[in-house]
């Protein structure tokens, strides 16, 4: 069965980047021109996934608002002519179906995915983390759903990272399968402490999953942080079923952290086409003050 639907969760806290996520949504930060969910959003669209499910939360109306038709805005911009800002607003607000659903409480990813499930229905889904942000040529989701139509079985994106840094992921211990940067997933840990697993393959924010994992969820108990783990429910579903770990070609940003939010505003930044250049050139000026 194809993979219509993307789920993506962005009801968290955000309190890694407070106080700027007080009023603000971490996934409507800026990066460059546009807030970080659009990059998402525009990745899942152009991976030709049909409809998006927001999980939002009190005080996140600001993402459901930013893919929404302005009437007002719209109506100032064509009578001050301004004819392409116009169309690039029309152009947000129809990208792709869009339905919300409320998490009421930031019980974490497992139950904000759990929260999505009878909008989801009995059929494999994606997931994509409303803060994690892939650059590549080819887009993530894309990448993933090419492997699916292989295997027809539940996908997680992996990234190598240095073995002192494995504690701060969920991390897969796999066996290689012969297909270039797929792994089939033997074993998965939360965070786990250092020395604990010979692994570099940390999962990153996107997801392919069979309808199964919403029963896994259900009884998935709080685990590390007293939140519902997605990676805990991944476990039990990968003891059920085939999932496979697939290193993804990009570069990824963790853009709920300031330090990774910097590192994509940078990243996207010298791609942009008309600041790309000038951007370069001032960043080579900076690194001479250094
Ligand atoms: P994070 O752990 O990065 O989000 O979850 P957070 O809890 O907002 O972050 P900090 O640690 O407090 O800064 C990854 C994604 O899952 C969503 C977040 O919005 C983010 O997009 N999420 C997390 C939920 O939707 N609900 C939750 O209960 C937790």
């Amino acid at each position: 069965m194809d993979v219509r639907k993307a789920v993506i969760p962005v009801a968290g806290l955000g309190t890694r980047f407070l106080p700027a996520t007080k009023a603000i949504p971490k996934e409507m930060l800026t990066i460059v021109d546009r807030p970080t969910i659009q990059y998402i959003v525009e990745e899942v669209v152009a991976s030709g996934i049909e409809q998006i499910i927001f999980v939002t939360s009190e005080g996140k109306s600001a993402i459901e608002n930013h893919f929404d038709y302005n009437y007002e805005l719209d109506h100032v911009l064509k009578e001050k002519n301004k004819i392409l800002l116009g169309k690039e607003l029309d152009m947000i607000s129809n990208l792709i179906d869009i339905v919300s659903v409320r998490q009421k409480k930031p019980l974490g990813l497992g139950h904000a995915i759990w929260t999505a499930r009878h909008i989801v229905g009995q059929e494999p889904f994606m997931v994509c983390l409303g803060d994690d942000l892939v650059y590549s040529d080819v887009p993530c989701a894309w990448q993933m759903l090419e492997l699916y139509r292989e295997v027809g079985e539940s996908i997680v994106a992996v990234q190598r990272v240095p073995p002192d840094q494995t504690y701060q992921y969920g991390i897969v211990e796999g066996i290689d399968n012969g297909r270039e940067r797929t792994h089939q997933v033997k074993r998965m840990v939360e965070k786990p402490a250092p020395g604990t697993t010979d692994s570099d393959l940390a999962i990153i924010g996107r997801y392919i999953l069979m309808p199964e994992i919403f029963d896994m969820l259900s009884s998935t108990t709080p685990g590390h942080g007293g939140e519902i783990q997605l990676t805990d429910a991944l476990l039990a579903l990968s003891k059920k079923r085939k999932m496979y770990a697939y290193e993804f070609e990009g570069t990824r940003f963790d853009a709920g952290d300031k330090f990774g939010y910097l590192q994509a505003i940078i990243a996207y930044a010298l791609r942009h086409d008309e600041l790309g250049e000038l951007f370069k050139v001032h960043l080579k000026d900076v690194a001479a003050t250094l």
